[in-house]
């Protein structure tokens, strides 16, 4: 797994602005935590929590520490999402199996402040090429609650396939939560890019800038 973390992925936004999915780093503390409190009533629907008895919550110290380890561990690829050079969310595939399976799943979130500009479709879309393209892997899929139709929306711009419902998929906002499960795999790519595919559907067209 050596050498899949720490990357970095830049895309272009339709407005001109530059999307920056990196690593999150030490100097990034206040902004981070500034943007975290400004989005927690946002988030709390939709945020994975444990079902474990509450413990301390981890320094920010020893969460860049723990994204790092996991990255190069091969198990993760834990991004934030900056616009013009401040953070504006944050995108993960995560449980990251190899073998025979190739695949993982992608989670995110976006400000509020940054909501409804495809910002999230954009780096999806980056996130899959990197990962079947980048990583090697095979499978990426999404797993959404049914009320999360922002969500809902973001996957469908995309055109993943949907697989239907597990219950009480994953425990999140405190409780063990339905959720529906889309995926795409390399053959549904067949070599092509998803964030090509995905300018193409943009307003006024087909490609807007490199990646
Ligand atoms: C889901 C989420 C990541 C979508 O990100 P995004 O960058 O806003 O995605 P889009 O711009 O494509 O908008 C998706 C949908 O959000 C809704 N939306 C649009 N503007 C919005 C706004 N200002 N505020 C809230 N929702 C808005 C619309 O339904 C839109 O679909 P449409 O483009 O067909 O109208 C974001 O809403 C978010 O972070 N929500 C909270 C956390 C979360 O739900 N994470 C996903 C867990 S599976």
């Amino acid at each position: 797994m050596a050498g899949l973390w720490p990357c970095s992925l830049t895309v272009r936004h339709p407005s001109g602005s530059a999307i920056v999915m990196r690593a999150l780093r030490g100097r990034d503390r206040e902004e981070w935590e500034e943007l975290r409190a400004a989005n927690l009533a946002w988030l709390r629907p939709w945020e994975a929590t444990s079902p474990l008895p509450p413990q301390a919550r981890s320094s920010f110290r020893s969460l860049v520490r723990h994204y790092d380890r996991e990255g190069r561990e091969g198990r993760l690829q834990p991004f934030v999402i900056e616009r013009d050079g401040r953070l504006v969310g944050q995108m993960h595939l995560f449980s990251i199996g190899w073998g025979a399976l190739r695949g993982g799943s992608a989670g995110y979130w976006v400000a509020q402040s940054a909501a409804g500009q495809g910002i999230a479709p954009l780096c999806l879309a980056a996130l899959i090429d990197h990962a079947v393209y980048g990583l090697g892997l095979h499978r990426v899929e999404v797993n959404i609650r049914p009320e999360n139709v922002a969500s809902l929306r973001v996957v469908a711009k995309l055109g993943l396939r949907d697989e239907g419902l597990r219950l009480r998929y994953l425990h999140i906002d405190g409780d063990w939560r339905d959720h529906r499960s889309f995926a795409v795999t390399a053959e549904d790519l067949d070599g092509t890019s998803m964030v090509k595919r995905w300018r193409r559907g943009q307003p006024g067209g087909l490609e807007m800038a490199p990646t």
